[in-house]
């Protein structure tokens, strides 16, 4: 049913626009959110704990029962570390109790892949999103030389790479074999919704749809910064989209614990 719907025959094209949209659609269905940026103050995500409120009550409100939050480690511009994600997560802990929200928060990272992400493997124990599965990106511009490399060494450190938006990568979209290649490397990969609506441009959606429609995500998530994604994201409940995505076996649900 889900290739089905996702053709790109007009035809089809017309049935999934006008699919029923459920009145109460919210996120529910998903239990968790795996990728956002809501500890305060350490990356380009929420900026203070009043700002992280605002996203965490918004996720509380769209259905999510769990967020896993994955602040960014990038040495030249964020130089985290498992203690100051930590200290962070203790923030929103006390945040989400004191405004009544009901939420688990949990913290893991985004790892951004370049030489001192290589050196960090051997160095220290990873944040993992569940598990042994750490979520990775890298450079929007060019492909990592030590890609393949670096995904190798994350598993034979027992690892499982989640890459983040890989619909986001401009430099695979007329290589989609290169997605294929990433997958029987063992990696898990992690759609962000609002990547279907067009937030990130024409041809980051249709390498969104085009990886949806082959089955190839395993994850989804908000990659949430700040209040225009969580409007977004409302927003999203309301299209077509949502009930298309209903019926995708992503895996989120398996973090609500
Ligand atoms: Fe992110």
């Amino acid at each position: 049913m889900f290739a089905r719907l996702f053709n790109r025959g007009k035809e089809d094209k017309e049935k999934y626009n006008q699919l029923p949209i459920p009145e109460d659609a919210n996120w529910s269905f998903l239990g968790a959110d795996m990728h956002s940026h809501f500890v305060p103050g350490i990356d380009d995500g929420a900026k203070t704990i009043e700002g992280s409120i605002v996203l965490l009550r918004a996720m509380a409100d769209m259905g999510f029962k769990t967020v896993v939050t994955t602040p960014h480690i990038m040495l030249d511009y964020y130089p985290n570390n498992r203690e100051i994600i930590e200290k962070g997560l203790e923030k929103l802990h006390t945040a989400v109790k004191e405004n009544n929200i009901e939420l688990t928060v949990r913290a893991a990272a985004e790892y951004y892949i370049d030489e001192s992400f290589v050196k960090l493997i051997d160095t220290v124990p990873l944040l993992t999103v569940h598990k042994n599965e750490v979520l990775v990106e890298f450079s929007m511009l060019f492909e990592p030389p030590m890609l393949a490399e670096t995904l190798f060494k994350m598993q034979g450190a027992g690892y499982r790479p989640i890459l983040a938006h890989p619909e986001r990568y401009g430099f695979f979209h007329h290589n989609f074999e290169r997605y294929r290649d990433m997958k029987d490397r063992g990696c898990l990969l992690q759609l962000n919704l609002l990547s279907l609506t067009g937030y990130y441009g024409k041809n980051v959606k249709m390498a969104a749809e085009m990886l949806l429609e082959k089955g190839m995500y395993d994850y989804c998530g908000s990659d949430m910064h700040h209040d225009k994604h969580a409007a977004a994201l409302k927003t999203m409940t309301q299209t077509p989209l949502y009930t298309l995505l209903v019926n995708y076996p992503f895996l989120n649900s398996k973090l609500c614990f």
